[in-house]
């Protein structure tokens, strides 16, 4: 990648980069539909990222080249705020205009860049393209402008963009891994405190990601009728966010809550719970109790928050009953994209091929199966 930006760069300039960033997509390995219920999720950032080539303007033009798009597009920092309840028409130029919002509108004095921007995060998979986008795009405005480089309160920035500029109403999880993220680490992030705390794979494991090659469809509304849900219960327990019930308390009020509210909160407690054993599990080593509760939380995200689709649920059966499995669940919002397994790393080609081939037999689709390694947070690489 960094020398398909540079040669793109050097293509358009004439010149070699001033600087390049770049900041990686995630794979969640437990804690789904928790982060904005205040609770805990456990991803790791992966080996593949989105990348910004660029050299400082001395105007306040943003004007950058996707790679991806083949396509060039420009905007004004001083013309921002007064766009912003403008429909946002400009595609992947939106999630930059949108960080660049939220850093003005933070108090930065922000400098113009021009560059080239490309990714490997694929697009739509749940592997969070866009939080990658968003985090290195603060990660560039950062370096250009001389901020200082803080992951929480960068990460914060980028979801305040996703949440207001671009619209989707997503947690937090998806820009603080990007942006924090530990090389040979997941990390056990409490989504109220944003405390993060590193914890390597349990030894002689992988996680290996599973894209079911069917795409997510009108996740936004599904997605926010779940946050919905999960906040009117909240409310009935007359507590700031499902993060504070604890499965006992909810056991003894669940006849006041109607089926569907039981069943969404159900997921949330629980998983939250599970988060916390998977992390106790993995600080042990103890590869089968992490895989154990992988396969657990799909359960409770097919039945009771019911967020899973065909492709996730028949990938997930395909991956558990493979040798060298730990665990499998699907990771991110759901209902399409990437499912995550835990694997004996002397089984995980044989692991990627089996699975492959099973869920092509079953689905009638070609999936991708690729062993990921744990990568560090957003970064200038030179
Ligand atoms: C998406 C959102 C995250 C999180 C997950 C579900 O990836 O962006 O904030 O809510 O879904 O766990």
């Amino acid at each position: 990648m960094q020398q398909k930006l540079t040669s793109a760069f050097n293509d358009r300039f004439r010149q070699q980069p001033a600087l390049i960033v770049r900041a990686p997509g995630r794979v969640n390995l437990i804690g789904e539909h928790t982060d904005y219920n205040d609770g805990f999720v456990f991803p790791m950032a992966i080996d593949r990222a989105a990348w910004i080539a660029l050299r400082p303007r001395s105007d306040a033009k943003v004007i950058a080249t996707s790679l991806d798009f083949g396509e060039t597009k420009e905007f004004d920092l001083a013309s921002l705020k007064a766009a912003f309840d403008a429909p946002k028409q400009d595609g992947w130029l939106e999630y930059l205009k949108g960080v660049a919002w939220a850093l003005q509108d933070a108090g930065f004095q922000l400098k113009g860049w021009e560059g080239v921007v490309a990714g490997d995060v694929p697009i739509g998979a749940g592997l969070s393209s866009s939080a990658a986008l968003e985090v290195v795009t603060a990660r560039a405005f950062a370096a250009v402008s001389n901020l200082e480089w803080k992951p929480g309160p960068m990460a914060l920035l980028g979801q305040r963009a996703e949440n207001k500029w671009v619209g989707v109403n997503c947690g937090i999880m998806d820009q603080l891994i990007s942006a924090a993220g530990v090389e040979g680490c997941a990390l056990l992030i409490d989504c109220r405190s944003l405390e993060t705390t590193p914890a390597p794979l349990p030894k002689g494991t992988v996680v290996v990601v599973l894209d079911t090659a069917t795409r997510r469809g009108l996740v936004d509304s599904a997605y926010n009728e779940r946050r919905a849900q999960c906040e009117a219960a909240a409310r009935h327990f007359g507590v700031k966010a499902l993060r504070d019930v604890s499965s006992a308390q909810l056991a003894a009020r669940a006849p006041e809550l109607d089926q569907t509210t039981l069943k969404r909160a159900r997921h949330v407690v629980s998983e939250n719970e599970r988060t916390l054993a998977a992390a106790e599990a993995m600080k042990r080593g103890d590869a089968p109790a992490v895989g154990r509760l992988m396969n657990e939380s799909h359960e409770s995200l097919r039945y009771d928050f019911e967020v899973t689709n065909d492709g996730l649920n028949v990938m997930v059966e395909c991956a558990q009953s493979a040798r060298g499995c730990y665990g499998a669940r699907m990771t991110g919002a759901g209902f399409g994209g990437c499912a995550v397994a835990l694997v004996a790393e002397d089984h995980a080609d044989a692991f990627v091929q089996q699975v492959s081939a099973a869920y092509a037999k079953a689905a009638k689709l070609a999936a991708h199966a690729y062993v990921c390694h744990a990568a560090a947070g957003a970064r200038i690489v030179s």
